[in-house]
C-alpha cells in the first residue's frame, strides 16, 4: 500500500476504504475524497467548509497558524511596500510582476476603461438616494452584464484580459457614482490623467464640474501620502484564497453564469457583517463605545456567552495568529497619524481594545487576534473616507481576486458545478 494513502475504517461494518494524500507545494496535503459517496454511500459533514479544499489553485498562499500571506509566492510584505496596486493586479491575473512596460498598458487601459455605460448611469440614479453604495455595487456589476452580454464567449486570452481589465476599471468609478447618488451629489466622471487609486479619490471628492477646492477640513485636496495609503489598501485586499465571497464567485461561476453576474454575487457575499462589511462596522462600535473608559464594559460583553456581542474586527476563520495585513495597516496607521487630521479618540480606543484583547485569556484561548478590518476602517475615517465607502473600497481592491479566481476555476479541467450534499434530519 502507498503510504501517500489514507485508509479510513467504518467501525460499523470494519469496511475500509483508501484515498489518495494531494501535496500542494506550501501547506496542508488534502486527502481526494471525491469518490467517497460513490466507494461508501456517506457524506462528509463539514458545514462552513472548515477541512474541506474546494480546489486546487496556484493564487493565494494563506498559513494561519504563523499569520502569512503570499500572492503567486511574494509575501504580502514585500508587495504592500514595494509595488503598486496595479503591478499587484498584473501579479495575480498573469501570475508574474509586470515589466515597466507592461505597467503602462495596463495603466494606460484602465484609465481608458474607466467610464461606464450612460444606460448604467442612468440606471443608477432610479436607486434610491438613501440605497447603501453596496447595493448599488452589487446592481450595477449585474447590469454590467447586460451591457457587455457579448463578451460571454470568452476564448483567447486576450478575451480573459479585456473582460478583467473593464471591470476592474469600472469598479471606483461605480463606487464613486454610489457614493454620490447616497448623498445627493452630481457624478463626477473620470479623469484619465489621474492614475486609477488618484482618480477613485479625486471621483469621490471633486465638486461639480470637477473642481479640487480645500474644504474647511482640508480633505478635498488630494495628498500623494492618501493616495499610497489607499493603494496599499487594494493591494491588503486584493485576494484571500478561498473566503466566502470568492467561494461565491466560485460557485457562480460553475452554473456557466456570466462573470459579471459572479462578481456581482460576490460583492453582496463580501457586504455582510462577518465578512468585508466587518470594517463599518468597527468604526460604528468604535464610536458606540464612545471613550477608553468603557472599553472594559464592551470587553466583558464581547466574552459573555449569553450575550451575543462580538468584537468587531477580531477573529478570523484562518488566522490563528495576527493577521499579516493588519500588522501592515497598523504601521501604516501609525505612520498616518502625524501627517493627516486622524480622529485620535477612536484610535485610543482602539489601541487600548487591542491592548486588552491580546493579553485577555478569552481572547487567547481562541486566538482571537486583530483582523484587517480592525486598522482598515481608522485609516479610510483618517484619509475622510465615509463609512459607508469601507466595503466598497474593499470591493475595488479584491475584484481583480475574484478574477483571477473566477479565470483559474473555467480553466481548471477537474472543476465542476458547486453541489455539496446535505445530512437530512427532517421528518
Ligand atoms: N469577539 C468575541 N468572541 C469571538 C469573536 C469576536 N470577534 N470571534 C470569535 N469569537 C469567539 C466565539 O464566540 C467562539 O467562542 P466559543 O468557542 O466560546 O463559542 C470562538 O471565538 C470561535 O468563534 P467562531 O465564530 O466559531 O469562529 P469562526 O472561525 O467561525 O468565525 C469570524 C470567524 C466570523 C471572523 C468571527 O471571528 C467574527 O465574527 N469576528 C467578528 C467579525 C469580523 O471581524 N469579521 C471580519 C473577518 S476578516 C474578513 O472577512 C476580511
Amino acid at each position: 500500500m502507498s503510504d501517500k494513502t489514507m485508509t479510513l475504517i467504518d467501525n460499523r461494518t470494519g469496511e475500509k476504504y483508501e484515498y489518495p494524500i494531494l501535496e500542494g507545494t506550501r501547506g496542508p496535503a488534502a486527502v481526494d475524497m471525491r469518490s467517497f459517496y460513490k466507494d461508501s454511500g456517506m457524506f462528509s459533514y463539514d458545514p462552513g467548509f472548515t477541512s474541506t479544499a474546494s480546489c486546487k489553485s496556484e493564487i493565494t498562499f494563506i498559513n494561519g497558524e504563523k499569520g502569512e500571506l503570499r500572492y503567486r509566492g511574494l509575501p504580502i510584505e514585500e508587495l504592500a511596500t514595494g509595488h503598486s496596486y496595479l503591478e499587484v493586479c498584473h501579479l495575480l491575473l498573469e501570475g508574474e510582476l509586470p515589466t515597466e512596460e507592461q505597467l503602462q498598458n495596463l495603466d494606460l487601459e484602465l484609465r481608458h476603461r474607466a467610464f461606464l455605460p450612460e444606460g448604467l448611469v442612468r440606471l443608477s440614479q432610479t436607486i434610491p438616494d438613501d440605497a447603501h453604495p453596496m447595493s448599488v455595487m452589487s446592481a450595477g456589476v449585474t447590469a454590467l452584464s447586460a451591457f457587455y452580454y457579448e463578451h460571454l464567449k470568452l476564448e483567447t486570452p486576450e478575451d480573459y484580459r479585456e473582460m478583467a481589465h473593464r471591470i476592474i476599471a469600472k469598479m471606483p468609478t461605480l463606487a464613486a457614482f454610489a457614493y454620490r447618488h447616497s448623498i445627493g451629489a452630481t457624478y463626477i466622471y473620470p479623469d484619465i490623467d489621474r492614475s486609477f487609486t488618484e482618480n477613485f479619490l479625486y471621483m469621490l471628492r471633486a465638486y461639480p464640474g470637477g473642481k479640487m477646492h480645500r474644504d474647511p477640513d482640508g480633505h478635498r485636496e488630494i495628498k500623494p501620502i492618501e493616495v499610497e495609503a489607499l493603494d496599499t489598501i487594494f493591494t491588503l485586499h486584493a485576494d484571500h484564497e478561498q473566503n466566502a465571497s470568492t467561494t461565491v464567485v466560485r460557485s457562480v461561476a460553475s452554473t456557466g453564469a456570466h462573470p459579471y453576474v459572479a462578481i456581482s454575487s460576490g460583492i453582496s457575499a463580501l457586504w455582510g457583517r462577518a465578512h468585508g462589511g466587518a470594517n463599518e462596522s468597527v468604526i460604528e462600535q468604535l464610536r458606540m463605545i464612545g471613550s477608553v473608559e468603557n472599553v472594559d464594559k464592551y470587553i466583558a460583553r464581547a466574552k459573555d456567552p449569553n450575550d451575543p456581542f462580538r468584537l468587531m474586527g477580531f477573529g478570523h476563520r484562518v488566522y490563528k495568529n495576527f493577521d499579516p495585513r493588519a500588522r501592515i495597516l497598523k504601521k501604516l496607521q501609525d505612520q498616518l497619524r502625524d501627517e493627516l487630521n486622524l480622529d485620535t479618540e477612536l484610535m485610543r480606543i482602539a489601541q487600548r481594545i487591542e491592548e486588552i484583547a491580546l493579553s485577555d485569556e478569552y481572547f487567547i484561548q481562541r486566538k482571537l487576534y486583530p483582523n484587517i478590518d480592525f486598522y482598515s476602517g481608522i485609516i479610510l475615517t483618517a484619509l475622510g473616507l465615509p463609512r459607508s465607502m469601507f466595503t466598497p473600497i474593499f470591493v475595488i481592491g479584491r475584484t481583480v481576486g475574484w478574477i483571477a479566481q473566477w479565470i483559474e476555476f473555467k480553466k481548471d479541467k477537474e472543476s465542476k458545478i458547486a453541489r455539496p450534499r446535505q445530512l437530512y434530519v427532517g421528518k
